[in-house]
Order: structure tokens, then sequence, then C-alpha cells
């Protein structure tokens, strides 16, 4: 097993608080329509509820992009080829990450994450199944252009951003990503990406909003978040959990909707909210065939191929960063 300490990257301030979260939360919460990023629905609680989440029966994604990775190791094998330096963008899924791995005989496997705790446990647990495959975690924003560890330079790289963690973010702020993927991995790399579907209206609402009710859970735990790290007095229990469908936009949305008028304070600033406004927490984009591939092209990304599940809910597409040429 070969790791190395990861790179501090995220920006503390004195409590231990990421400075990124109080600035998102401070601005999401004063505009008229309020919203935060949705990345900082993950904290450890909210990470682990969102491991539930994909355990449940109507949340198909994680098992749809499982059962790809599963069945179609041949076709990466012949596609992506062997050798490569894995970037994953996001510290990894005990399931989802070997089964690439076993498919295509890496060379190193270099996680990225803004958590370092998940971090560290998912590269060790990976080092562990991977006994030869030096591991590099590196804890840094992927949002932004990371600097690979040196050992890695010299490989080709097949970028992996798997659960259609794209859809979190809208158009412009996904292109960005992608293009500072690029920028991060380089010309020549490869990128094997997860896209959700879109799919009837009823089955999209039920995966985000289940019946147990673990989904309401992991976004009310946002509140919580804010009153622990943010030195919050939200009062929880006036909102409810909703997921809308907005067809123009091709995405779920998430929303916190308030139950009752309400103030609050969130770091010494005052809200205020009228029964029925929302907190705007995640949007969860939804693709076809055109959008995810305009998507990419948009990018710099030219795809290459696209994998459906059994059940054609959910896409996995492989692009490249080829030098740009002329065109008409
Ligand atoms: C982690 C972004 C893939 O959008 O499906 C699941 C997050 N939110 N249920 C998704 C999520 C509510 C999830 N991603």
């Amino acid at each position: 097993m070969t790791t190395q300490q990861g790179l501090k990257l995220v920006e503390r301030d004195e409590e231990g608080v990421d400075t990124a979260f109080r600035a998102d939360v401070l601005e999401g919460l004063s505009q008229s329509q309020k919203a935060t990023p949705a990345r900082w629905l993950y904290d450890d609680a909210g990470s682990q509820l969102f491991e539930d989440i994909t355990q449940l029966p109507e949340y198909y994604p994680t098992r749809a992009e499982t059962d790809i990775l599963r069945t179609r190791g041949a076709e990466f094998a012949d596609m992506i080829g062997s050798g490569r330096a894995v970037v994953e963008f996001g510290s990894g899924s005990s399931v989802k990450t070997p089964l690439l791995l076993s498919a295509i005989a890496p060379a190193a496997y270099v996680p990225l994450d803004i958590s370092g705790d998940f971090l560290r446990a998912a590269a060790d647990e990976l080092a562990g199944k991977f006994p030869d495959l030096p591991v590099y975690p590196v804890e840094a924003d992927f949002m932004r252009t990371v600097a690979l560890p040196d050992e890695v330079a010299d490989m080709p790289k097949l970028g992996f951003f798997p659960g259609s963690t794209i859809g979190n973010m809208v158009a412009r702020t996904a292109v960005d990503l992608l293009r500072n993927m690029r920028e991060t991995l380089g010309v020549g790399a490869k990128l094997l990406i997860g896209m959700d579907l879109i799919k009837d209206e009823d089955v999209l609402i039920a995966a985000y909003d289940d019946a147990a009710g673990v989904t309401a859970q992991f976004n009310i735990n946002l509140l919580h978040r804010i009153n622990r790290e943010l030195d919050g007095d939200i009062p929880v229990d006036a909102f409810v959990h909703e997921a809308r469908w907005h067809d123009e936009y091709a995405r779920i949305e998430m929303h916190l909707v308030a139950q009752r008028d309400i103030t609050f304070d969130v770091s010494g600033q005052s809200f205020t909210m009228t029964e029925g406004d929302t907190i705007h927490t995640e949007n969860s984009h939804k693709f076809d065939r055109r959008t995810s591939n305009m998507l990419l092209l948009a990018a710099g990304w030219e795809p290459q191929e696209r994998w459906l599940d059994s059940k054609e809910r959910f896409s996995l597409m492989l692009a490249e960063a080829k030098p740009p040429r002329s065109a008409p």
C-alpha cells in the first residue's frame, strides 16, 4: 500500500468552520428566493444520510449506475485501456470505485474530496482492496483546478465522476467544473461521468421524497448544521421537505418550506420568512442523449460512448479531452 498525506486546501476560521460555508449561507439567505449550494448538505451526518438514501427502494440512481459498472467492465477496458491514473472527483464509493478499478487496471488512484475524514477512510479501504495500487488522496475543493500529485504527472488520466453529481449544478457551473476538470487532467485525458436520465415525473418525485422520510431528514439536516456551525437559531420544526419537478429546466428541486411566518438569526444576522417561503437547497438535473452531449461539448469534452443500465434509467458517458482544432 502506498498512500500520501493529502494536501490541505480548505480554509477554516478559528472555530474550525469552513469560511466558504458561512459566506454561502449568509449570502443565500439574504436573497428573495433563499438558496444554499447543495454541497453543504454533505457534512458527516448528511453524507451518512445520503448513504442511507442510496439504499432506499425509490432511489434508483445508485443501483442503476452500479449495474452499468458491474456489467460493462470489458467495454470500459476496451475504450479506456490500462495504465491510467484514475482521478475521482469525490472520495469514492466502496462499491462503484472497485468495480471500475478492477475493470481497467489503472496505474494509480487519486481521490479528491473536500472532507478529509471521508477521504482518508475511503482511501484506506481502497488501498486494502488493491494492495499494489498507489493511492494519492488530495483534500481539495474539486470545483477549482487542482494540482495533482507529482507522482501521477506523466501518467495518462481518467477522470471519474459518478453519481450524477454533475446534475447538482446549474449549466454554467457544470460547464465551469467540466472545464476545470479538463484543465486538471490535461489534453488526452478521458472522463467517465454519470448522468441521470429524464423520466416519468412520478418516479423522479418518489426518488427525492421517499416514503420513509430519509430524504426529508437529509434536507432538514442542513438547518441543524447551520444552527450548530454558524450559531443559528432556526426553528427547524417550522420547515418541511418538498421535492418539485421543474420541467423547463429538467430538474428535481429540493426545498425547505416554512410552515409559518418566522424570524431567526444566523451568525448575528437576522432573517425573516413568510409561511410558504422556501429555502432552495438542491437541484438534481436530468439529461437525455443530446443534452448530455451538449454539456460535455460545451466544456471541451468530446463524447465517445454512452452506456445505460438494463432498465434505461441512468447513463454513464465516456468523453475525451481532444486538442482544440479548426471546425466550421
Ligand atoms: C448525490 C447529487 C447524486 O441528486 O440524486 C439524493 C443527491 N439528493 N437525494 C442526487 C440527492 C436527494 C444526489 N446526488
